[in-house]
C-alpha cells in the first residue's frame, strides 16, 4: 500500500507543471550593448525583485529599432501550459505615465520549433491593451508544443503607430516564465 502511494506521489509530481524556461539559453536580436546587466539571460534569471534597468534583472535591447525580439530555448519540446512576463517599470507605479508602458503595447508571444516566431504559432497577440489596461505582470494561457518561446515587438516610426505606442519597439522583459 506504501509503495503504491509513493508511486501515485510521482506520477502526481511527473505530471507538474514547473518553469522550463529557467535558466536556460536566451538571445535577442538587438542588444542595448555587451554589458550582463541588460542581457538576455536576465529574462529566465528566476530574479524578479528589481525592475529598474539598473537592477541586473531584466533584458534590455537598443535604442530606435523597429522590431525587438528576445527568445528562450528551452533546449528540447516542451507542452506549455501557461506564461507570464514580468515587465520593466523601473520600480515606479505602473500609471499611465509610466513611460515604460507605451513600450510594452503591441508585444507578441509565439512558439516555435526554430528560432524564427514565423515557423511557429502565435500564442498571443496584443490588439485590445492601451496605455490605461496594459498590465506590469501578464499572464496567459497558451496550450502549443515547441522548443523556442519568442517575443516580439514592432514599430513603424513616428506617428506611424496606434495611439499611445512608443515610436519604437524595445525587448523590456524583466522575467519570463514559461510553465510547461
Ligand atoms: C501557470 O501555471 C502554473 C502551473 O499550473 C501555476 O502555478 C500558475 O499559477 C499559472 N499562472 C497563472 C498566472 O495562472
Ligand atoms: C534596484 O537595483 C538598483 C541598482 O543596484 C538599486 O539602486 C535599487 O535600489 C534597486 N531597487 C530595488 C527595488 O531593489
Ligand atoms: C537549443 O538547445 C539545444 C539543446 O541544448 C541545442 O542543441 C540547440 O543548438 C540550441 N539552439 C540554438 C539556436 O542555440
Ligand atoms: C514542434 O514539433 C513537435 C514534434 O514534431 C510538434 O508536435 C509541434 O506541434 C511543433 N510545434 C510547432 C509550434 O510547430
Ligand atoms: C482603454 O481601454 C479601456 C477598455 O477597453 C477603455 O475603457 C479606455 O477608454 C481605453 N483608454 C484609452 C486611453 O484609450
Ligand atoms: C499574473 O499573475 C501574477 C501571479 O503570478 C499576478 O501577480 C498578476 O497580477 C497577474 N496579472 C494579471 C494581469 O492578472
Amino acid at each position: 500500500m506504501a509503495s503504491l502511494c509513493v508511486f501515485l506521489g510521482l506520477v502526481t509530481l511527473s505530471h507538474a507543471y514547473e518553469n522550463v524556461a529557467l535558466n536556460k539559453p536566451a538571445y535577442q536580436l538587438h542588444p542595448y550593448n555587451t554589458e550582463e546587466q541588460y542581457d538576455a539571460s536576465n529574462g529566465v534569471d528566476g530574479l524578479k525583485t528589481n525592475f529598474s534597468n539598473f537592477g541586473g534583472q531584466c533584458v534590455l535591447s537598443a535604442n530606435n529599432k523597429y522590431t525587438a525580439t528576445w527568445w528562450v530555448n528551452l533546449t528540447s519540446i516542451y507542452n506549455i501550459y501557461n506564461i507570464t512576463i514580468f515587465y520593466r517599470t523601473d520600480n515606479v507605479p505602473w500609471q499611465p505615465t509610466n513611460g515604460y508602458r507605451a513600450r510594452f503595447l503591441g508585444f507578441s508571444l509565439y512558439v516555435s520549433n526554430t528560432t524564427d516566431r514565423l515557423d511557429g504559432k502565435l500564442c498571443f497577440k496584443d490588439t485590445n491593451f492601451n496605455l490605461t489596461t496594459i498590465p506590469p505582470i501578464f499572464n496567459t494561457t497558451c496550450l502549443l508544443r515547441g522548443q523556442y518561446v519568442i517575443y516580439y515587438n514592432e514599430r513603424k516610426g513616428v506617428g506611424e503607430n496606434p495611439i499611445g505606442y512608443d515610436p519604437y519597439a524595445f525587448n523590456e522583459l524583466c522575467e519570463v516564465e514559461v510553465f510547461g
